[in-house]
């Protein structure tokens, strides 16, 4: 084949990406297939992705040899928004693009004419768009590309550690890698970069860290030891180290670490058993949850397996976790056994259930019968969620991936793809004699609050809020103290100028919260979004906290003992209030304060 160059020079869009405006360097090679070279002096390439484009199979060569392989939707007929390729690690070296592109190009003329080869870029920063409508302002979420999972989460020295599923190099699933931020508080992060891509083992699926405090594994005192699935053909699990508090890691020499002929089989999450002094690792299989020991974090050794029978089984157990908690208002603790499951949720879809029981370092013993499912969160989009190892004062906070596999990958955010809930502190509660995991958000939410902009005590009938923002930002927390006659249903309502609302219900008869959402806003993206979701409360509701943000609402009642989590895509951000009861129901207290990112 005659191999034809041609050299394109940048004109589009080039000036408001901040990228020079320089010519790409393309080859093609065939109907499907080119070579683009790098110029050289910049830091990074942008590429341009079309959403509904093919997947493009990119090698990166630098200095002859393979490098990477990436899957990128290079645009062909428009771009969608851009996404960063670093080349400053490859420095000195030549580097090029061999890029298949798959689909039926090759048989309808041709990639010559897809604008990806007009558009890729140079520059030597990443500009975000900051103004995206439902970019949230005070949850976690990527600066660029998909986010799934919160990943590997430690606390050391002062600093909270959040790894994520991420792609880097699109807003849909795909490249699986460890992204990596870090905060201070909970709420204001740090991105950190890229911790962890794919190796010759496959991608970085879902896992967990630890501080190696006594050094059992050999990688120093204090050193970071990640835990986390290589997903090719099959599942296997590998390890990695860092030395420099989780900035960089070392791949195990000896990976994978545990490997078995079953085809869902990871997320190991890995703690230490203060009673045994031993390693435990919880792994999902399949349907079930498996324990491993281990004395040196390299070696393990299967010790039981737990969910036969127990719970729901409607869709495959995923991220497990496994900590001890006191039991509030007793002196007992119990152990909690989390399993992520998908789908199979209350409400369809994605969600978090977990068991309460024993463990002995052995053997997980569930304290319900196998028929019981206890759910964490009755939203539809609170998954993955997963602890933090080595957390400050006895506190198990845990991070969940805000969003649900139904429609994750397609719901209406461009640049980025999904946020994580708010951190939030679990603690067990026990109602008629059964033990509940509650979730409170962190402490440190409450410093992100400015000046209550509504404080209001009535009686209802009915309080009308309007107009909660002089300038709306979208992001506010509701802070609520009541008390409802006995069968009261009180009705609140937010709303915006658009005609979209959602609406949280307290049914006193029922002891339910709802969240219904279906006139919320945008919902044209999946049939599976519209939803009601409705949550046991434990209790007559006296309290709740509602924070909402451009995307999201999250409802706290009574103390975190009803928890929903829901996306929302409303046009703009709901400004209006309404509360109304059925029967006489006094609000102490109403507070709304506009929550402010420091
Ligand atoms: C859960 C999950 C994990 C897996 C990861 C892959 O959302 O399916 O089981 O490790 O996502 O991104």
């Amino acid at each position: 084949m005659k191999v034809r160059n041609i050299l394109v020079a940048l004109l589009l869009g080039a000036s408001s990406l901040g990228a020079s405006a320089q010519a790409s360097d393309v080859s093609f090679l065939s109907g499907s297939h080119c070579i683009v070279r790098m110029a050289e002096g910049s830091r990074y390439i942008m590429l341009p992705v079309q959403e509904n484009a093919e997947i493009c199979n990119i090698k990166v060569i630098a200095g002859n040899n393979l490098v990477r392989t990436i899957e990128v939707r290079l645009a062909v007929d428009n771009v969608d928004y851009y996404v960063p390729f670093d080349l400053s690690e490859y420095d000195g070296k030549k580097v090029l693009f061999d890029i298949h592109v798959n689909g039926n190009s090759r048989l309808t003329g041709g990639i010559k004419d897809h604008v990806c080869w007009r558009d890729m870029k140079y520059t030597d920063t990443v500009e975000i768009n900051a103004g995206e409508p439902f970019r949230p302002v005070y949850h976690h979420a990527p600066e660029w590309g998909w986010m799934n999972d919160p990943n590997g989460m430690f606390y050391k020295d002062g600093v909270w550690h959040l790894y994520y599923q991420l792609n880097p190099y699109g807003s849909q699933w795909g490249n699986i890698s460890w992204g990596h931020s870090t905060s201070k508080d909970l709420v204001n992060w740090t991105n950190e970069g890229v911790a962890l891509v794919p190796d010759g083992h496959g991608m970085v699926f879902s896992g967990s860290s630890v501080v190696d405090k006594d050094n059992t594994a050999g990688f120093g005192k204090d050193a970071i030891v990640a835990f986390y699935t290589s997903a090719a053909e099959s599942q296997t699990q590998s390890m990695a180290y860092s030395t420099d508090d989780g900035k960089t890691f070392t791949r195990y020499e000896g990976n994978p670490i545990i490997v078995a002929d079953i085809p869902d089989f990871r997320d190991p999450h890995v703690f230490r058993h203060e009673q045994t002094g031993h390693w435990i690792m919880i792994l999902a299989a399949g349907q079930e949850m498996r324990i491993y020991s281990s004395a040196n974090l390299k070696d393990w050794t299967y010790e039981s397996s737990f969910g036969k029978e127990y719970g729901s089984h409607a869709g495959v157990w995923e991220c497990p976790d496994l900590f001890e908690l006191p039991v509030e208002g007793t002196n007992e603790k119990k152990w909690v056994l989390v399993c992520n499951i998908n789908p199979g949720g209350p409400f369809g879809g994605s969600a978090t259930q977990y068991f309460t029981g024993t463990f002995d370092g052995h053997k997980f013993t569930c304290d319900t019968k196998p028929e019981v499912t206890k759910w964490m969160d009755y939203g539809k989009d609170h998954y993955a969620a997963v602890s933090f190892d080595n957390a400050p004062d006895g506190r198990r906070v845990m991070i969940a991936w805000m969003s649900n596999w139904q429609y994750a990958n397609q719901v209406p955010t461009v640049q980025f793809r999904s946020a994580n809930a708010i951190a939030r502190d679990v603690y067990l509660f026990r109602d008629k004699g059964v033990d509940y995991v509650g979730s409170r958000p962190v402490a440190e939410m409450t410093a992100m609050r400015g000046d209550a902009v509504v404080s209001k005590k009535a009686t209802l009938g009915r309080l009308s809020v309007k107009n909660m923002f002089k300038a709306p930002s979208g992001a506010y927390e509701i802070d609520l103290a009541m008390a409802p006659q006995d069968g009261a249903t009180v009705k609140m309502m937010l709303s915006n100028q658009k005609g979209e609302y959602v609406t949280i219900v307290y049914d006193g008869n029922m002891g339910t919260l709802s969240f219904d959402r279906r006139q919320g806003g945008d919902k044209s993206f999946s049939e599976l979004f519209p939803a009601v979701t409705t949550a046991p409360v434990h209790g007559k509701l006296t309290s709740l906290r509602i924070f909402v943000d451009k995307s999201s609402v999250e409802v706290f009642g009574n103390d975190g003992r009803a928890v929903m989590t829901n996306l929302v895509f409303p046009a703009e951000p709901y400004n209006t209030l309404t509360i109304n009861s059925d029967k006489k129901t006094t609000v102490s207290s109403l507070k709304v304060y506009p929550l402010i990112k420091k």
